[in-house]
Parts: structure tokens; C-alpha cells; sequence
């Protein structure tokens, strides 16, 4: 039902929804009068309440499952009978996947009344909702069909990677129908998260390093050197600066007010597009959007204009959540982690 979606029709719906929302902060506490949605909302609230750093993760599960054959639970998945268990998760770009605990929850409190697909998607549209203090909501309808096929190498292939540089990022979006702005727009989904060493290290003083503010790299260095990797260890910071500790924020030399942002941590918000413009990013494949001009003109609106980017953030993980399921084989899964049938299909 997903693939025959209309997407103009759901895209002005939630770009109206979104307008209508922004302002009102209460995110907590909203239900959607459907069981399926409304077990998943219960559950993403209790786990964010818990711990916020689920909130990332369940956002990121979306990207990850959709972009690959499509929105199909093929991100879960531990074994099928075609990829053995060199499913997407063992996959180099998967790093740091998270979330898979959560999803199971929900889905022994739903059985066979949602697929894994629509799981992750109103996961993680929830995720953005709570995260962002309900200025980011969308409505997105269930009927996901859960995929068969789940392959490590295919995930490396098409899943963009934090090297890339800003033709590869925008082939990478545009085979799957994104164009820039919507690959700008979702870039700020690094406003939250973290990111292990080894997705950053080409930006710790290699000889070609883009271009990242000195005294954001010198507190990277000093908390997270490169020689951590030559001895095996692979440490997580926050994606964004916001959420570091005050230690880390005076010797980058990073002062929120100062910004223009707010200091309130692991919010969904437009201080990516602050932190971008002076090269307190974390990946290159962030600062490379300012080599294009079109992309740096949307990190500028963006930065300045956050209403306008919770809108289009909001329209852009509706499209997201809304890529066809790809292949032959479909089923609602009993297991998120594995197919119905595990020796053939
Ligand atoms: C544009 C191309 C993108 C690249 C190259 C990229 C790359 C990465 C990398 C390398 C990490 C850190 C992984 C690790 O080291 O643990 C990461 C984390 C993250 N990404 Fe992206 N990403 C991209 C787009 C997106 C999109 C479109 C979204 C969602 C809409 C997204 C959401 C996230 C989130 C939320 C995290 C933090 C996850 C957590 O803390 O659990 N990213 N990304
Ligand atoms: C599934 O939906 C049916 C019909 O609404 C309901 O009676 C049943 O309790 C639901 N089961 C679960 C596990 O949610
Ligand atoms: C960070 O460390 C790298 C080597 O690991 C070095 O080349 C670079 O100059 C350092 N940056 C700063 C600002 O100290
Ligand atoms: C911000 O963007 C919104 C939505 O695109 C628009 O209606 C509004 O006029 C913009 N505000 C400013 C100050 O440009």
C-alpha cells in the first residue's frame, strides 16, 4: 500500500501539518486513535524517557532500512535464507545501528497486526517528534510489507558514506529521487546522534582534510586522537558540538548563545546549519555541502529560517517513509530478525 501511495497528496498534507504544529511544544502525550501507531507511540516515548539517545538511533533505522530496497524491515533482519547472516547490519556503513531491542518490543506487543517496516517508520517518526519537541510531525499510513532479502554488500554499495564528496552525495540521493534540497534538508538529521571515530578520522589532520574550525578539531583530538584507532579502539562523540560537554565546548571554542542556538542537548533542530557555516561539523560529507552553490544556499536558509526546515524535514521523512518496498517475496515477519521461512522462498 506504501508503493501506491499518492506522494503530492501525503506531502502538502504534512507540510499543513506541520505548520499547523510548529509552535505548540507539547509533543508528549499524542495519540493517533489507532492501536498499531498508538502502541508504537507509548513505547518510543517510554524508551526516550529512559534513555534520549534512543531517539537518534530510531530516526537514523528509518534512512537505513528505506534507502535500501526500500522501506521493507530488511535493516532488521539477523538471517534470511539468500544472505545467510550477512545481512545489512554487518555491513562497515551499519556502525552504530541501534534500536533493534525497542522494535522487538513493539512488535511482541503487536504480532501480526503491524509489519516490521511500518515499525520502524512510525518509530521514527515519532523519534522526530518527541526529539524535536513536536515541531517535526508528519502523518505517514501503514501497510509496509516486510522484505525477504537483507544483504551486507548491497548496504555498503548504496548507503552514502561520510567521505563522500558532494557529486557523489548528490548521485547517491538522486538515484533514489532526492534532489539537493532534500539532501541538505535531511543532513540536519546530524543535529542529533553520535558518530564513532573511525566515520570522522579523515578529518583529524590528514593532508587533504576539508576544511573543519581548528579548535573544534583540537578538542577532537584531545578527546578522541587518531592513535585510539591504531590500538583497536573505536570511541563515540556526538554528532553535534551542542551535545558535548562543557569541557569539549570551551576548548572548541563553542559557545551556543553566541551560535544563535539553544544549548538544550539532543534536540532535533536547525543548529546543524549554524554549526555547518562555521565548519564545526563532524562528517565531509556535512561540509561538503558548502561547495555547492545551490546546497550552501540551503544551509543558509536553513540556519536562518527553522520553521521552513522543520517543514521540509518533516515532508522529506514522509517521501523517505514512503520508498516502494523492492523485490518478489513479501510477508508480515513473526520475528523482526528473521523471515517467516528460513530455507527458501
Ligand atoms: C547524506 C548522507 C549521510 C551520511 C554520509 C551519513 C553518515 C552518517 C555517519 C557516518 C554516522 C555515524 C555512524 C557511526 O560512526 O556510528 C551517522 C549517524 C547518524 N545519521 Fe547519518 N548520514 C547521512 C544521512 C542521514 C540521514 C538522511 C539521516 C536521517 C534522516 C541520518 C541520520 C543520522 C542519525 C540520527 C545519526 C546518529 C545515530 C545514533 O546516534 O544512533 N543521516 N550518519
Ligand atoms: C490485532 O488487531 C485485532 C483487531 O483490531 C485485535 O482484536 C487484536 O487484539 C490485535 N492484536 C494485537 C496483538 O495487537
Ligand atoms: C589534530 O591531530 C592531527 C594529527 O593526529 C594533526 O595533524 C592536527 O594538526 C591536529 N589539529 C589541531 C588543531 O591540533
Ligand atoms: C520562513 O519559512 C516559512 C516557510 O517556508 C515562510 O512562510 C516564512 O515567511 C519564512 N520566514 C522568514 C522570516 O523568511
Amino acid at each position: 500500500m506504501a508503493n501506491k501511495l499518492d506522494a503530492a497528496a501525503v506531502l502538502s498534507l504534512c507540510v499543513v501539518l506541520a505548520f499547523t504544529l510548529a509552535g505548540q511544544s507539547a509533543a508528549a502525550g499524542r495519540y493517533y486513535g489507532d492501536k498499531v501507531q498508538d502502541t508504537v507511540r507509548k513505547e518510543v516515548e517510554k524508551a526516550i524517557a529512559y534513555d534520549r539517545s534512543i531517539g537518534p538511533a530510531l530516526v537514523r533505522l528509518v534512512f537505513h532500512d528505506c534507502w535500501i530496497n526500500g522501506c521493507d524491515g530488511s535493516v532488521l533482519l539477523d538471517k534470511t535464507p539468500t544472505d545467510g547472516t550477512n545481512t545489512e547490519k554487518k555491513a562497515v556503513i551499519n556502525i552504530g545501528l541501534a534500536g533493534f531491542q525497542l522494535i522487538d518490543t513493539i512488535k511482541q506487543q503487536l504480532g501480526p497486526n503491524a509489519s516490521c517496516a511500518d515499525i520502524v517508520a512510525f518509530a521514527g517518526r515519532d523519534a522526530a517528534d518527541i526529539l524535536s519537541g513536536g515541531k517535526i510531525f508528519y502523518t505517514i499510513p501503514g501497510g509496509r510489507k516486510d522484505g525477504v532479502v537483507s544483504s551486507a554488500k548491497v548496504a555498503d554499495a548504496n548507503l552514502p558514506e561520510s567521505t563522500f564528496d558532494f557529486d557523489q552525495l548528490q548521485n547517491n540521493f538522486n538515484a533514489r529521487g532526492f534532489s539537493v534540497e532534500e539532501l541538505v534538508v535531511l543532513s540536519g538529521a546530524h543535529s542529533i546522534g553520535v558518530a564513532h571515530l573511525s566515520s570522522y578520522q579523515d578529518r583529524l589532520g590528514r593532508a587533504d582534510s576539508t576544511p573543519i574550525d581548528p579548535d573544534y578539531q583540537a578538542a577532537l583530538n584531545k578527546t578522541t586522537p587518531l592513535s585510539l584507532l591504531q590500538k583497536g579502539q573505536n570511541p563515540t562523540v556526538p554528532n553535534n558540538v551542542r551535545d558535548e560537554t562543557a569541557a569539549f565546548q570551551t576548548d572548541a571554542a563553542y559557545d551556543p548563545v553566541a551560535m544563535g542556538v539553544s544549548p538544550e542537548k539532543i534536540v532535533l533542530d536547525n543548529s546543524y546549519y549554524h554549526n555547518n557555516l562555521v565548519n564545526k561539523v563532524l562528517f565531509e560529507s556535512d561540509w561538503v555541502l558548502r561547495t555547492d552553490g545551490d546546497a550552501a544556499d540551503k544551509l543558509e536558509e536553513y540556519k536562518e529560517n527553522a520553521t521552513e526546515w522543520h517543514s521540509d524535514f518533516a515532508a522529506a521523512m514522509v517521501k523517505l517513509s514512503s520508498l516502494p518496498a523492492q523485490g518478489k517475496n513479501f510477508e508480515i515477519r513473526k520475528n523482526c530478525r528473521v523471515t517467516n521461512k528460513q530455507y527458501y522462498y
